[in-house]
Order: structure tokens, then C-alpha cells, then sequence
């Protein structure tokens, strides 16, 4: 994305929509730096949960009554909002899951179980969250078939021309991040979908890390599935979409059986809904869907390139602060990154930088990440990772760096 370089975001009122910033931690003022884990929630998508439970909680698409009629709208309202949020060519392609995990799992279950044969191959990349590995190792034991691996540089970037090597007539899927959730890298997806459908593979992208941060426009990418979870785009957790082209789900089978996916029961057969219904299993997560509209209206209302701007400008402020402190090594020195910083600091464990900083009110993740294959690739147990969001600043990053400065002091 071409991003600015100055921010153009007042923050400070941002923050003012965020009642849980607004606390001390161990007798500091919050310092929120593990927004790629789940980020904070605005007032508006608190109040769209209590609206929903204190004004119109009913079950959804079956009742005629008036409660039921507005929850439904309001449901499918988000719908119309993810729709549009990732420019996908209609609502039918819009499946409500529980998050990214559920999305690759469903592809995984239905697409992989129908169409995968022995002998077929899939293709993830070094650098996947493990919720984009073991769905596919679950289907390969299954299938007989094998899982290939696109190997990662020590910047942390994929090799396109290795990953040109591994596609052929055999590779069914391919299966990559957006952008690291470990390192930050944004990968080159574009390209990666184009030479998957030359090799005549299917590709799902997990955005798990890019929904708040990237532009995602699903038509000019051409992917056939792409996986957002709500609650790292400041929206609830639980819910979260799965994208898929409508002729590929169509063809697909169902994922779950139950209630709402189906269109006529009898004990002899059952025919399914349609579209995205099919994958809609029983009653879904009401509110929170309901909510994850008001987040992608936040996301909305802000403006994603400027929301990157300002994320862009303090992962350059805080990657030159870190990067010069004594004994700090930075893991993922991608070119195109996330505002996601991982390091780690010779003889200091992460988890006791993790903690010593918490004692200082900064909440920062420590440990693989649920990426451990990528942790093997660089030799290490783990890394610290600082992620900002919106509503960071450049003085909390001072207050990280002062942090991590006592600690290399006091550890010396
Ligand atoms: C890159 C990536 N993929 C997948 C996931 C899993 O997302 P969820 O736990 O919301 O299903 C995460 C969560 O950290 C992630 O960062």
C-alpha cells in the first residue's frame, strides 16, 4: 500500500473511544502493544452488544416477529458491510465463522475432503500461523497426500522463486498469509495467487493480520478464499468471515449439518440451503456479528490508508528506537511489513522481558506465536513482539524503549 508518511490521525481522540486504554496496569497507565493477538474494542462496539442484548436479542432468518425481523437485518447488515469491505462480488460469498481458524478449517473439511486425492500437494508457506498448518496436515494424513513448504529469508520475506519450483500439476492448494503475524512481513500475494492458478491450484490467503491494517480487494486479487477474524479489526471475538468464490462453493459440501443450512429434511434426503447459508450451521454468533459491523465501520469511518499511515510511521519510529538499544536483535526485517515488531534480546529470555515489562503497564506478547516452524527457521525459542494499532503512540513506544533499557541495564 502506498501510505503517507505523516500520520494524519488525532489519536488522542481516538483513545477517547477506547474506555479500556484509559486504566493503570501495576500502577502505570496501560501501555497496549499486543493488538496482533486481538486489539481493543471501541465504545461503539460495546454499546452494539448491549443494544442488541437490552433491545432486540432474538433468534434470526426464521422468526416473523418484530425483534427477530430487526436482529436479522441487522445481521445481515454486517454481511453487506463485509461485502463491501473486501469488495467481494456478492453477499452469497460471505460465510460468518468463528474467526480465521474456522475459515481454513472449513476450506480444509469441505473443499480439501471433496477434491484432495492421494498423491495431491498443498503448499503453505515458513512463515504460517499454525491454524494455517494443521488444518492441512489434518487433510494430508487424511487424503495421503503431502504438504509443501515455501522457505522464508533471513529478512523474513518468502522465496518467490523456490515456491515457483514447488507448484506443478499436483498442487491442489495453496495456502499463504497476507501478512506474518511473527515478523510483519506483508507477503506478495498478488503474484502468489497468479502462479497457483497458471500451476491450476486453488488459493486461500489468511488475513488474519492484514483485515485492519491492508487494503483487501478480493475481485483484482482473483484468491478464491481469503479469511478475516473480527476481533483483530477492533471487533468482537467469536466471529470473523470466510470468503469464497461463488462457483467453488457452490460445488462445495457442506461444512457442519444442523439447523438453517438446510433447505428440506426428511429421513430419507436432505437438500441444502443456498448460499452462504449452506455454511451456516445452527445459530450463529448474533451479536457479535452485529458488532463486527460496527468495527468495520470504525475501520470505515477512519480510513484504512490513514489508519496505515499512522501505524507505518510508528513502526519506523519504534524499529530505529529498538534496533539501537545494546543486544537487541530484530527478528523479521521485511521491506513491506505490518506494524508488527519482534525482537529478541542476547541472554534475556522473552517471557522475562514480557513480564518485567508488564510490571511497567506495557502488555506486549512474548514466546512463538503460535508460528513455531518459523521460530525453527530462525533458531530461537521465541521472540518479544510489539503490534501497534490506531490508537498507539509514539510516547507509549518511549516508554517501551525506556522499559527495555532498564531491563538490558538491570540483566547486565
Ligand atoms: C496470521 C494468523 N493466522 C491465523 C490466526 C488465527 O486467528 P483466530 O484465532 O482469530 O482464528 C492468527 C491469530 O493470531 C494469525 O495471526
Amino acid at each position: 500500500m502506498n501510505v503517507a508518511t505523516r500520520s494524519l490521525l488525532d489519536v488522542e481522540k481516538i483513545r477517547e473511544q477506547f474506555p479500556v486504554l484509559h486504566q493503570k496496569v501495576n500502577g502505570r497507565d496501560l501501555v497496549y502493544f499486543d493488538n496482533a493477538a486481538t486489539s481493543q474494542k471501541p465504545q461503539g462496539v460495546i454499546d452494539s452488544l448491549t443494544n442488541y442484548y437490552q433491545g432486540y436479542n432474538a433468534n434470526i432468518h426464521r422468526g416473523i416477529h418484530t425483534l427477530a425481523e430487526k436482529a436479522t437485518k441487522a445481521y445481515e447488515e454486517t454481511r453487506q458491510l463485509a461485502k463491501t469491505f473486501i469488495n467481494a462480488n456478492s453477499e452469497q460469498e460471505i460465510i460468518f465463522v468463528r474467526g480465521v481458524t474456522e475459515g481454513i478449517n472449513l476450506v480444509a473439511s469441505s473443499y480439501g475432503r471433496a477434491f484432495l486425492k492421494e498423491g495431491d500437494e498443498i503448499i503453505i508457506s515458513g512463515s504460517e500461523h499454525h491454524s494455517n498448518i494443521v488444518p492441512w496436515q489434518i487433510l494430508c494424513e487424511e487424503k495421503k497426500a503431502s504438504l509443501k513448504v515455501i522457505p522464508i529469508s533471513n529478512e523474513g520475506e518468502l522465496d518467490i522463486e523456490a515456491y515457483k519450483k514447488l507448484l506443478s500439476k499436483r498442487t491442489k492448494i495453496v495456502s499463504v498469509n497476507h501478512a506474518s503475524n511473527s515478523l510483519g512481513t506483508i507477503n506478495p500475494i498478488k503474484s502468489i495467487i497468479e502462479f497457483a492458478h497458471q500451476a491450476g491450484a486453488v488459493v486461500l490467503i489468511d488475513g488474519a493480520q492484514a483485515g485492519a491494517h491492508l487494503e483487501i480487494d478480493v475481485q483484482p486479487l482473483d484468491c478464491d478464499f481469503y479469511c478475516l477474524s473480527s476481533h483483530k479489526m477492533y471487533g468482537p471475538t467469536g466471529t470473523g468471515i470466510l470468503y469464497g468464490k461463488k462457483e467453488l462453493l457452490e460445488k462445495m459440501p457442506p461444512y457442519q449439518g444442523g439447523g438453517e443450512m438446510i433447505k428440506d429434511v426428511t429421513f430419507a434426503k436432505t437438500t441444502y440451503n443456498d448460499l452462504p447459508y449452506k455454511f451456516e450451521a445452527g445459530t450463529p454468533n448474533i451479536a457479535d456479528v452485529i458488532a463486527f459491523g460496527q468495527a468495520i465501520e470504525f475501520i470505515n469511518g477512519l480510513g484504512k490508508e490513514v489508519m496505515a499511515a499512522h501505524e507505518q510511521e510508528l513502526l519506523q519510529y519504534a524499529t530505529d528506537k529498538v534496533s539501537a538499544l545494546p543486544s537487541v536483535k530484530l527478528v523479521g526485517t521485511a521491506e513491506d511489513k505490518v506494524s508488527v515488531l519482534s525482537f529478541i534480546i542476547e541472554g534475556i529470555h522473552p517471557f522475562d522481558i514480557g513480564q518485567m515489562l508488564d510490571a511497567r503497564g506495557i502488555a506486549v506478547r512474548t514466546g512463538h506465536h503460535c508460528t513455531q516452524p518459523l521460530m525453527d527457521r530462525f533458531g530461537i525459542e521465541g521472540t518479544v513482539r510489539a503490534s501497534f494499532a490506531v490508537y498507539n503512540t509514539k510516547k507509549e513506544i518511549d516508554q517501551l524503549v525506556e522499559g527495555l533499557e532498564r531491563i538490558v541495564n538491570f540483566m547486565k
